[in-house]
């Protein structure tokens, strides 16, 4: 037996932001944010939708899609770092929407990285024979934490929730393999501020993230004893177009296989590979047995991949 995805959600909220929105803010045009990030719009949720509510919306919808309630949630993990407050978690604050009160809760900080943190952990549990059903939240609300007056970093984020239950699956099926990393030197690189703001050092985080999300993803694949052809299709970060299709070559992967959502919804760290793991999915983009490869990195710094057999 393994662990793997039963179902699949995601939510995000109805406000569009363009470029050109942003254009009337910082001096910054529609054709700089295109050209370096691949990004064209993005959600940003109102004042009354906080984290809790966009991650109780996917968690529904998951839900629904693996065909059980809450009241059969053995645990809920919920990765952010924009909660609605220090504490209590997320993970609680939707505990109770959901009625799942047979589920133990908790947030898990290891920003854009933290769905895969969350679905390792996760795998764990399930294949001890402890847990059965674990839902996995990735949610952010980063336009809480974003300085609208600086165009280094206002232009790539945006909010939304994605989600999973993982459960058990057949032996050739579910999680094949995983890594996680951490890198904590990169601290300055990447972190939020006293004023509670993102600070960010772009071209050291590119140079990263280039490097390692081509690493992770070919890792997992020799982990899981298969080659570059075996894939079938990846689910990368999605921070930029730029960093992702450095991923998508080193796999030789061609461009309709790879998930592409970063031109509509920006970087919503911890919310990005669960949102476009639920579009695809939703939309038919992955077959069964097919092998899916996602991996993703982070503030921290921090890193994680898994290969999964659909
Ligand atoms: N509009 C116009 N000009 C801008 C903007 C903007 N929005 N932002 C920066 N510039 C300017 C810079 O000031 C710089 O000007 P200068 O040369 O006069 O100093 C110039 O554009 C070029 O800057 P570069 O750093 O060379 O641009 P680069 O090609 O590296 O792209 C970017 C910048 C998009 C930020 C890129 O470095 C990147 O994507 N980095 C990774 C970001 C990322 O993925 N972060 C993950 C964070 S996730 C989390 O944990 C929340």
């Amino acid at each position: 037996m393994k662990a793997g995805i039963v179902g699949t959600g995601h939510y995000v909220p109805d406000n569009i932001v363009t470029n050109k929105d942003l254009e009337k803010i910082v001096d910054t045009s529609d054709d700089w944010i295109r050209t370096r990030t691949g990004i064209e719009e993005r959600r940003i949720a109102p004042d009354e939708i906080n984290t809790s509510h966009m991650a109780y919306y996917a968690a529904v919808d998951a839900l629904e899609e693996a065909g059980i309630s809450g009241e059969e949630l053995d645990m809920i993990l919920v990765a952010t770092v924009t909660p609605d407050m220090g504490f209590p978690s997320v993970a609680c604050q939707i505990q109770e929407r959901l009625g799942a009160f047979k589920a133990s809760a908790m947030d898990i900080s290891a920003a854009c990285s933290g769905f895969i943190y969350g679905m390792v952990t996760a795998k764990q549990f399930i294949e001890s024979n402890t847990h059965k059903n674990i839902l996995v939240v990735g949610v952010e609300k980063l336009s809480k934490i974003t300085n609208w007056e600086d165009r280094n970093t206002c232009v790539l984020f945006g909010d939304g929730a994605g989600a999973a239950v993982i459960g058990p699956v057949s032996d050739n099926r579910g999680i094949l393999s995983f890594e996680l990393g951490a890198d904590g030197t990169g601290i300055p690189h990447l972190h939020q501020t006293q004023e509670d703001f993102i600070h960010m050092n772009g071209r050291e985080v590119f140079k990263f993230a280039v490097r390692q999300m081509g690493d992770s993803a070919l890792n997992v694949i020799e982990k899981a004893g298969l080659t570059k052809d075996d894939v079938d299709y990846l689910i990368p970060h999605q921070a930029n177009i730029r960093i992702m299709e450095v991923a998508r070559e080193k796999l030789d992967i061609p461009v309709e296989k790879m998930s592409k959502s970063v031109d509509k919804y920006g970087n919503t760290s911890a919310a990005s590979i669960p949102i476009a793991l639920s579009e695809d999915v939703k939309a038919g983009n992955i077959k069964e047995d097919e092998t899916v490869i996602l991996v993703g990195f982070g503030g921290g710094l921090t890193w994680g991949a898994v290969a999964l057999r659909w």
